[in-house]
This record gives structure tokens, sequence and C-alpha cells, in this order.
């Protein structure tokens, strides 16, 4: 297949929200990552994505809209929390899940009776949706189980020749997908993002986390998110995780570092920027503030590609894991496939 590229100044809308209304595949940007769209309410037009990406088909799609009134033909009904958390996150990286109508197709949803719903803060994704004027069922823009695309170059690398159009809106603001809430029974986090706990907390009162957020799924148990279920992030490098205060960690990292090194393995350290002194001398690269994770997410996912590639093992330090710090230390631990030491 040959794949369009448009920039962000060109009139792409038009030929783009045909290609959706066709059934086609349209890569866009979004605040959180690029998202690869089709028609949300066309099963056969969905099929595509799962193919495209490698997805397996029993995990879910989000489908993202453009206007509040695009949800109440989504969800059987709309209970009062979600009314709350729209009105003070959307637009923006907020997903929430609901039962279903009779509307969305069975592939968006893997079969499941409830529905993601949610609506991004992009220009340029609202735009799609709007013109296309249908939902856009949509997951992360890269083949499955890889790193989350946040650059229009990282969307090409895995989708070219594989989808009918990339839109390039530069580089994703946030840098981690959406936080992912389900207001089914008590409110619970499936994934953490950008909207932390304590953000939504503010509004609906106390909300759950599930336990697959920081850890890995146990073998017995429910699966309240498919998604869970999978490797994720994984880049081509082996990734490890040192934890303790930011001095033992970085002691443990040298030590690993001279083991790996000496037994032929190349490394790289993803160092916060408070503890980039105790690496001098070392091949490292800073991931962003320790202090203010949002500015650690925003680089993940792209370092982990640029480096995955080149090293044979990343070395990297956990930070605590409360408010942003949360959805850094889940897509840590999943790219690390919970490699803590
Ligand atoms: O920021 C984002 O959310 C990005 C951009 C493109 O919007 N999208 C994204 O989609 O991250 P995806 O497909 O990569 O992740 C969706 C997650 C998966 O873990 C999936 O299992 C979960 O949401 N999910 C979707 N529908 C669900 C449902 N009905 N019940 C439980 N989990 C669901
Ligand atoms: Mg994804």
């Amino acid at each position: 297949m040959n794949t369009l590229y448009f920039n962000a100044n060109s009139d792409f809308i038009p030929t783009c929200s045909d290609i959706i209304r066709a059934g086609g595949l349209v890569a866009f940007p979004t605040e959180t990552v690029y998202g690869l769209g089709a028609n949300g309410l066309d099963g056969n037009a969905v099929n595509g994505i799962f193919k495209a990406k490698g997805r397996p088909n029993d995990n879910p799609l989000i489908l993202h809209i453009a206007d509040k009134e695009m949800l109440f033909s989504l969800w059987e009904s709309v209970p009062s929390a979600a009314l709350k958390l729209i009105d003070a996150f959307w637009p923006g990286p907020l997903t929430l899940i609901y039962k279903k109508s009779a509307r969305v197709p069975n592939e968006v949803t893997a079969s499941l009776d409830t529905v993601a719903v949610r609506m991004p803060r992009h220009e340029i994704a609202l735009k799609l949706i709007k013109e296309a004027g249908v939902p856009l069922a949509a997951p992360s823009a890269n083949i499955s189980s890889r790193p989350s695309p946040t650059s229009f170059e990282h969307v090409l690398h895995d989708m070219d020749g594989r989808i009918d159009a990339i839109i390039d809106g530069g580089k994703c603001a946030c840098g981690v997908e959406s936080t992912v809430l389900s207001l089914v029974d008590t409110p619970t986090i499936l994934r953490p993002g950008a909207i932390t706990p304590s953000m939504l907390e503010s509004v609906i009162g106390k909300v759950e986390i599930a336990s697959a957020v920081l850890s890995p799924l146990r073998c017995d148990e429910k699966v309240l998110s498919p998604g869970l279920k999978y490797k994720h992030y994984a880049p081509d490098a082996e990734v490890i995780i040192a934890s303790g205060s930011p001095q033992q960690a970085s002691q443990k990292i040298k030590t690993l570092f001279d083991e790996y090194t000496s037994s032929g393995k190349k490394c790289i350290i993803f160092s916060t920027l408070s503890s980039l002194p105790f690496y001098e001398g070392l091949p490292c690269v800073t991931i962003g503030d320790s202090e203010n994770p949002i500015t650690m997410c925003a680089n993940l996912f792209s370092l982990l590609r640029e480096h995955g590639s080149k090293y044979d093992c990343i070395l990297t330090e956990a930070i605590k894991s409360n408010d942003e710090g949360l959805a850094y230390m889940n897509r840590l631990l999943r790219a690390s496939g919970f490699k803590i030491v």
C-alpha cells in the first residue's frame, strides 16, 4: 500500500476524512501519542486496525469523539460521574469506560459490553473527527507491543506501507497515553496517565487503582482491561530498573553497568536530571526531572525507540509512583518486563 503523508499546514482534512468514511486508516496526532484511526462504526474498517498493528483482536479500542453529543449514541446512558469528569477534563487525556449502546460494533470492544471513549485535545484530531462525522476507533499507531509513537517519524517507522495516510503534527505534548477510567462499577483506573488519581478524586471522590497498574497480572486475576495482559512498550534492548534512594539506585546502576559491559554488552543509562553527576564519564542521556515526572513521561517512549535498537541494555532509576509518576512507572515497568532490582 502506498501511504500518503500530510504536513500540518497542508489541506489534508478533506482527503483524510474521505479515507476514513471509505473504510481506510489514517494516523493522526493527539496530545498523548499518535493514534491509528478508522471509522469506529464500521466493523470492517476497525478490523483493518488490528491487521496493520498486529494487535491481538481481544484487546478493545478507544472511540475518539469531537463533541459531547457523539457520546450519547455510544453509551447505554451517561452516569453523573461521567458528566462531571467530562466538564472537568474533556477535551483532554482521559478515557472513560461505560456500558456500550447497540450502535458500537463488536470489533471495537472485542465483544465486551462496555466501550472506552475519549475526546482528544489536539486540534488536528478534533478537526479530523468532526469532518469525518463519525467516532474514530484509534489505538496508538505503533506495531503491537512496541513503544507508542510520539512523533511523525515513529509512526512512519512502524506504519509506512501498512496504512492509507499519516498526518504530521510534530511531537506529542504528553508522550504517554490517556488515563483510562472505568465507570462500570466503583470508578477504577485501569491505566494511569496525565490526569492523575488526585485530579479525578477532586471531582468524583474516591477512585480505585487496578492492581495490574504497577505489577504483572497474576494468573488467577480477573482481567479488567485486556491491554494489561500483553507485553508493552518493549524496545529491542533489555531494560533494567534500579530502585531505592537516588544514591542507592545510581550505585546499583554503576555496578550493573560494569557487570554488563565486562560481559561484552553495550549499555546506556537513562538518568534523571538530579542523578546526572553520579554518572559522569558513562554513556548517559537525561530523561527528565524526577520532581516533575511529566517531563519524564514526555521523553520515555522516544528515548526507548531511539536507543533501544542501538544498545543491548538500558539502565534507569525508579521514581516515586505518585501523581504523574504513576503513569511513568506503569510504562517503564512494562517496558522492562518488570525487571526491577
Ligand atoms: O492516549 C490514548 O489513549 C491513545 C490515543 C491514540 O488516544 N490511545 C491508546 O489506545 O492508547 P490503545 O488501544 O493503545 O490503548 C487502549 C487501552 C488498552 O489497554 C485497552 O485494553 C483498554 O484501553 N480498553 C479499551 N476499551 C476497553 C474496555 N471496554 N474495557 C477495558 N479496557 C479497555
Ligand atoms: Mg497502545
